[in-house]
């Protein structure tokens, strides 16, 4: 294959777009990006900088410190390829319901947007990848070969993220899972700046009642077709 591929995948949080994506990227190997790793490694960053809190991002002094700041993707150990910033891998600390509950307040910036679609396009660069997030079929690439909105029920969505962050903080109830990702559902379709929005010529997968294996066979299926019509 010598054109590069590009496949696109939006959808709303823990609609099970980034466990899809994987899988896809293994079965063609493509090059995996999950774009929301880096609206929540900025996010890290400016929690560090003390510049964030639920009612005010100093996003100009953050976009200073973002020029100084190397962000970038490598393989680790266990071969995926995870975010670093400044050379340390941070996967680890950009998944607590801390950064969950903040991370739409960065992603709303149009500055910061910019800079992330910027990032994006530089590591995507010559290669076939399989990217998720909220914009990519719409802003990022909106020319990729395939594009996919995955989708699942509010109460599906927020029982499997309840059960991944039940492993690292016990406390957390169904129920405050269940109003974050609302409030980040809301926050991600109504901003101004490439809102989540159903990409044009994009296909929607519901996976409420589907396994992984059925949904990753679903679109296997139609990437499979899209490529040979090409
Ligand atoms: O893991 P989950 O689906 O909850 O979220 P994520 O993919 O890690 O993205 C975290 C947040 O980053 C989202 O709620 C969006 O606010 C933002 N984001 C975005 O605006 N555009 C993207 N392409 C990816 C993420």
């Amino acid at each position: 294959m010598n054109k590069t591929i590009k496949v696109a995948i939006d959808g709303p949080s823990s609609s099970g777009k980034s466990t899809i994506a994987k899988l896809i990227a293994k079965h063609y190997k493509f090059t995996y990006i999950d774009s929301g790793s880096i609206y929540r490694a900025i996010t890290y960053i400016a929690l560090e900088n003390k510049l964030i809190n639920k009612s005010f991002v100093n996003s100009s002094v953050l976009i200073e410190i973002l020029k100084k700041t190397s962000i970038d993707f490598s393989f680790n150990k266990k071969n995926q390829n995870t975010i670093s910033v400044d050379g340390t891998e941070l996967e680890n600390k950009i998944r607590t319901s801390e950064i969950s509950s903040l991370v739409s307040f960065i992603a709303e910036k149009n500055e910061i947007r910019e800079y992330v679609v910027k990032i994006q396009k530089r590591i995507s660069k010559n290669k076939s990848v399989v990217m998720d997030g909220r914009d990519i079929g719409s802003v990022v690439f909106p020319n990729a070969d395939v594009k996919f909105y995955v989708d699942a029920s509010l109460l599906t969505r927020s029982k499997r993220r309840w059960i991944e962050l039940s492993k690292t903080e016990q406390d957390l109830s169904l129920e405050v899972v269940k109003n974050d990702l609302l409030k980040r559902d809301t926050n991600d379709t109504n901003r101004e700046f490439s809102p989540l929005v159903k990409p044009i010529n994009s296909i929607t997968i519901s996976t409420d009642n589907l396994s992984i294996g059925e949904v990753l066979d679903k679109m296997i299926k139609i990437i499979d077709q899209k490529l040979k019509i090409k």
